[in-house]
């Protein structure tokens, strides 16, 4: 698994939220405990990694789905973590979602060790970005494009406007 990318799309992915939300941001600048929250939501709502893969090692059957050993099997991470009969109001970005239990990081002995630092570094530079701007918003005619990747979700490009917080440049 690459490390900084999906800790770059994480980031990337919250703040493409905050600024098509400003008044989102706004809440999050104002009541920084709740910045924990954003970045599980955004862990959940938009995956950094949306799937990973398995070769069946022996014949099995799955809700239905007879596997043969030797199949390979693609769990999609971002579609279980919008499961509407699991979550309520799954499509909706929610600060008050109050559970953590989204599938990015994977589950089982390979889930992903790197995920405490991903989650610190998220929270540490959206903290950080706080500091340093007032407001944010999607530049007008900006043209933003996705990662070409179908398993890590982010941005190759993300044009944010930003205004200074006062007392900075
Ligand atoms: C938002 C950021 C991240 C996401 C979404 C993410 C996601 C994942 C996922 C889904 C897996 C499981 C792969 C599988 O089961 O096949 C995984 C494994 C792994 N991740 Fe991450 N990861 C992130 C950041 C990091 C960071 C920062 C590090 C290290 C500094 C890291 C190191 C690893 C390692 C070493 C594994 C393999 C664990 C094993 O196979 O036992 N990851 N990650």
């Amino acid at each position: 698994m690459l490390a900084t990318k999906p800790t770059t799309n994480l980031l990337s992915n919250l703040l493409n939220h905050l600024a098509a939300y400003p008044e989102t941001w706004d809440e999050l600048r104002e009541k920084p405990d709740k910045v924990e929250a954003a970045v599980e939501e955004t862990l959940r709502f938009d995956a950094p990694v949306h799937w990973v893969n398995r070769k069946a090692t022996a014949d099995t059957e799955f809700h239905g789905q007879k596997v043969k050993e030797g199949d390979i099997v693609y769990a999609i991470l971002g579609s279980a973590n919008r499961d509407s009969e699991h979550y309520k109001n799954a499509d909706e970005f929610r600060l008050d979602r109050g559970r953590v239990d989204h599938h990015t990081f994977g589950r089982g002995i390979h889930a992903c060790i790197g995920a405490p630092l991903a989650r610190m570094e998220a929270r540490f530079a959206l903290e950080g970005l706080f500091r340093r701007y007032k407001t944010i918003c999607h530049p007008e005619h900006a043209e933003n494009e996705r990662t070409h990747s179908s398993m890590l979700r982010g941005f190759h490009h993300l044009w944010l406007e930003v205004e200074p917080a006062k007392g900075r440049i």
